[in-house]
């Protein structure tokens, strides 16, 4: 164990209180401490320098059925860190290693060395692999160019585009020659998408009183792509303007996911039988065999400058919590992170 982790003798954990009834509230989390874990045959010990609050985590707080097992109450909430190995007893890893792993919301955690991932921080900030070099600029990568098939001269119409996965979907598709309509939640918001990241437009849905219209005026000849990242009627607005044989990837549905009942609501999918449209939802890990050749693109479009990205950074891993709350309330511009 390295000095740093002797001056702080003390492990801190955000734990999972109380499953929450719609929106999550702090009082659904608890704040404990205990030992800094000692690593056995073959594990690490890694210090997290960065945490990330992801919108999927409000799934994992639910006992209800999905794609992974609920957050068990009394259990460390589930997330990745990007930090520092400050124990080894692995060849793979030194102390003073960078690494990426999924050690729940601590400040530290023993794992098998051969589940963290080595990061070098000369290449990019460690913290670029809990969003643009890690799993959500992987969901925007694959979303876009293998569920949407993006081309040169399409229209691709991204919601929650201010987001992590959103605000790197417009840039692929600027890389890829197409026009990128983004709809997000602040006027800063849709300045940044424009001003600084190429988008061709930007729709803020809060303040515009029509955002079906709005939408019509920025893709007069349909939308041919959609990457739909928060559903509800911002979606409902998208799916009566699509082009001919378009393509709808539902990545997120965030708007939904504090409802303790689902939405019900006009029907809107005689859309796609006009417009003869494909619908697909998909998950990132369906794509985990070419995560290499993704991060290979991502990587020199970072290096290039063609994809860029913002942090919204809170001090303090007692604010965990409250960033998590943010993202229900569009408090984040770019990737939310916590930094210890
Ligand atoms: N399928 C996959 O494998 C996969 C992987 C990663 C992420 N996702 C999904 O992708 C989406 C984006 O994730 P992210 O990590 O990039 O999060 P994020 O976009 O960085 O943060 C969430 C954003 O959602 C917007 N939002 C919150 N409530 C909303 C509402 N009721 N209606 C419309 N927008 C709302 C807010 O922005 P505004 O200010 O614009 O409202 C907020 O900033 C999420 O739905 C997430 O679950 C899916």
């Amino acid at each position: 164990m390295d000095s740093k982790a002797h001056m702080n003798p003390i492990n801190r954990q955000w734990r999972l209180a109380a499953r929450p009834q719609g929106m999550v509230t702090e009082s659904n989390f608890q704040l404990t401490e205990g030992p800094i874990p000692e690593p056995g045959e073959g594990e690490i010990v890694m210090k997290s320098r960065f945490l990330t609050v992801d919108p999927y985590m409000r799934g994992r707080m639910a006992d209800r059925a999905s794609y992974a097992e609920p957050v068990a109450i009394g259990d460390v909430m589930t997330g990745q860190s990007a930090g520092t190995v400050v124990a080894s007893r692995s060849d793979r890893f030194k102390e003073g290693d960078s690494v990426l792993a999924t050690i729940g919301w601590q400040e530290y955690g023993a794992l098998p060395a051969q589940e963290a991932r080595r990061l070098d921080p000369t290449q990019a900030p460690i913290s670029t692999a809990l969003h643009v070099l890690g799993m959500p600029g992987l969901t925007a990568y694959f979303g876009l160019l293998d569920v949407l098939q993006a081309r040169e001269g399409q229209t691709i119409v991204i919601s929650g585009a201010a987001g992590a996965v959103g605000s790197t979907v417009g840039q692929i598709a600027k890389v890829k020659g197409c026009r990128a309509i983004g709809i997000a939640g602040s006027d800063a918001k849709t300045r940044w998408l424009t001003e600084d990241l190429g988008f061709d437009e930007a729709i803020n849905y809060k303040s515009t009183p029509h955002l079906f219209q709005a939408l019509r005026a920025c893709c007069p000849d349909g939308i041919d792509g959609y990457f739909d990242n928060v559903g509800g009627p911002v979606t409902d607005a998208v799916i009566g303007q699509l082009a001919l044989n378009a393509r709808v990837a539902i990545c997120g549905q965030i708007s939904q996911y504090n409802l303790d009942r689902p939405a019900t609501g006009p029907r809107l999918l005689w859309n796609l039988i006009v417009k003869r449209a494909t619908i697909r939802g998909f998950l990132v890990f369906d794509f985990e065999s070419r995560y290499r050749e993704a991060l290979g693109d991502l990587g020199s479009w970072v290096r290039d400058g063609k994809v860029t990205f913002k942090e919204n950074i809170i001090e303090g891993f007692e604010s965990m919590p409250r960033a998590f709350m943010g993202l229900f309330e569009g408090t984040n511009t770019g990737k939310q992170l916590i930094k210890i």
